[in-house]
């Protein structure tokens, strides 16, 4: 295992303390494994390796404390939603290793922890699960959910025929009533329409007064660095930048 946790906290901590520590953290992915029999042939004839492998994080360090909104910014593929999957756990690191204080949740990929043949109610209550809550914390809390997402007239149909809009919100409605202390979000904002957009913004801002610590990615710049306390930037899986919003977005943008 390459993600410790560095013990129990559900409480919002005092800020100094660690959330997250990224160490070293590489990742590789292979790149396709059906090379064709013509290839293998030219690339030994003329002693070349196929280059199989593609480096989506280059020996990333990054510490994130408690009550921090770090933004990550970056072009398509330098990397943002690798680094999250190995902060959530989904993906583990080829060198390096993830500590984290506390529950994660977040939204990572809309679709994740749902199951297209159950309903809304029925995917609630997995999704609910796989973030950790139990049974009659899900019951207490289903009202609630259901309420934020705006979505009670669909609650029990089957998923596959939400859009991806609907999708949205039933998952950042679970996501945030399940009071991570690290709270995760891909991008997937922009998903939304408009008034549910202002809508998760403003539950955004109400964990961050609540001293949650967050990490947001978007490709909404302007909107992540009012946001944000701090920014970092990726480029091709290195940390370019980590610092000011508004200079981590002059940097990208001078890219
Ligand atoms: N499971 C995977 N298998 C193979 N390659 C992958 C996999 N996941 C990501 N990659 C590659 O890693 C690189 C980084 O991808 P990543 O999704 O982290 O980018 P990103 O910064 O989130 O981009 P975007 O802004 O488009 O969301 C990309 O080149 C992508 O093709
Ligand atoms: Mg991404």
């Amino acid at each position: 295992m390459t993600t410790h946790p560095m013990g129990a906290g559900t409480a919002p901590a005092d800020s100094d303390r660690e959330m997250i520590r990224i160490e070293n953290v590489t990742k590789h992915f292979s790149l396709r494994h059906d090379h064709s029999l013509k290839e293998l042939v030219f690339s030994a004839l003329q002693k070349k390796k196929l280059a199989d492998t593609f480096l989506a994080l280059d020996d990333v360090d990054l510490t994130i404390r408690a009550g921090e909104t770090v933004g990550l910014i970056g072009f398509n593929g330098s990397g943002k939603s690798t680094l999250l999957k190995t902060i959530s756990g989904v993906l583990f690191p080829d060198q390096g290793r993830v500590l984290l204080r506390g529950r994660v949740a977040g939204l990572i990929e809309v679709g994740a922890g749902f199951h297209p043949d159950l309903s809304g109610r029925e995917n609630v209550y997995l999704n609910g699960a796989i973030l950790g809550m139990s049974r009659e914390q899900i019951d207490a809390k289903f009202d609630d959910i259901v309420a934020f997402s705006e979505i009670e007239e669909f609650i029990d149909t089957d998923v596959k025929y939400y859009s991806s809009g609907m999708f949205l919100r039933l998952a950042f409605a679970v996501a945030v009533h399940t009071e991570p202390d690290i709270f995760l979000v891909d991008e997937i904002l922009s998903v939304g329409d408009e008034p549910f957009q202002r809508k998760c913004l403003a539950r955004i801002r109400e964990l961050q007064e609540a001293g949650r610590t967050m990490v947001v990615v978007s490709h909404e710049l302007d909107m992540l660095s009012e946001l944000c306390s701090r920014i970092v930037v990726l480029r091709k899986g290195v940390v370019v930048f980590d610092g000011d919003p508004v200079e981590a977005v002059r940097v990208l943008r001078d890219s």
